[in-house]
């Protein structure tokens, strides 16, 4: 299958995974400002499976901080706060719709990979003084800028899973360095990388507003030719670009070679005002953040 085909199919192909019903209309109850807790607690309660989760989240060493053990979703919903729901509400439904993608991708690191930018994004959100809007955006964000690799996998199970395989020979036997990243071998490949499609998905079937389809789709090359982005936007792609890379660099990453996010641009540091020599520092969060991942995988549990 190459592009023109894997693009046709992305717009009509009824296997990928619709955004469910109850995060959309959470999502939208969650952005109005006059929103009542009691009725978020309902809607939230249609899903036993989420409600279960947010609870069980709630009483978490994270969210609890030695409070009592809450068993009832309102009480759960106010611990933890109505503007940290949607991401976190996001951040325990995504990982159980793409399932399809064939029993050789390694959903389990994808997943703990992108929770893990998630929260270390909105560390580095807080970090350079940003907003709460850009600190949720940099949280979701981060939680779908790989789903791309989600999309193509569900695509062409085989094909992918192959192209996988054949990363993770490739890794054993280098003998050369190689700088070509994953996007780089996906478009010889395939004609279209995880970034480009991740952004198409998520604004075109999904419907998620910018920045969100914007950061997947420059998470890996921020568009070098154009330099870095610009707009209200900018520090947010910035940001996640560069919680990828670090995250990456860390091996906390699901691709066999582990070069996704292998280079980001120096530049990037400096253009949301922090220095290189501040990693050391935030070391200490990209560890919270993989705990937050931990914790949200297994559900609260
Ligand atoms: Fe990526
Ligand atoms: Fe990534």
């Amino acid at each position: 299958m190459k592009r023109e085909e894997i693009l046709q199919r992305l717009q009509g192909d009824v296997s990928l995974p619709a955004l469910p019903e109850v995060l959309l209309r959470l999502d939208k109850m969650l952005k109005d400002p006059e929103i009542d807790v009691k009725e978020v607690a309902q809607l939230a309660s249609t899903d036993a499976v989420l409600s279960g989760q947010i609870i069980r989240m709630s009483n978490s060493a994270y969210y609890a901080r030695g409070g009592t053990q809450l068993t009832s979703l309102q009480p759960a919903i106010q611990r933890m706060g109505l503007r940290a729901l949607r991401g976190l509400v996001f951040a325990l439904t995504l990982p159980r719709i793409f399932q399809d993608g064939g029993d050789q991708f390694p959903f389990k690191s994808m997943w703990r990979h992108s929770l893990a930018v998630s929260a270390f994004s909105s560390e580095l959100v807080t970090e350079i003084g940003g907003s709460p809007e850009q600190r949720e955006d940099a949280w979701l964000g981060g939680l779908v800028h790989d789903i791309g690799a989600l999309v193509l996998t569900s695509l062409q199970p085989r094909e992918y899973q192959k192209f996988l395989q054949h990363l993770r020979e490739r890794s054993t036997s280098k003998t050369e360095w190689d700088e070509r990243e994953l996007p780089d071998l996906e478009r010889e490949m395939f004609g279209i990388d995880h970034a480009e499609i991740g952004g198409i998905f998520l604004k075109e079937r999904w419907r998620l507003p910018e920045p969100i389809p914007e950061i997947a789709r420059l998470h890996h090359t921020l568009g070098w030719e154009q330099g870095l982005p610009k707009g209200a936007d900018r520090n947010t792609i910035l940001v996640v670009h560069l919680a990828n890379g670090i995250c990456s660099h860390y091996g906390i990453d699901w691709n066999p070679v582990g070069m996704e996010g292998k280079a980001f641009q120096e530049s990037a540091w400096e253009a949301i005002g922090l220095t290189l020599d501040r990693v050391e520092a935030l070391l200490v969060k990209v560890k919270n953040s993989l705990g937050i991942a931990e914790t949200l995988l297994s559900g609260g549990e």
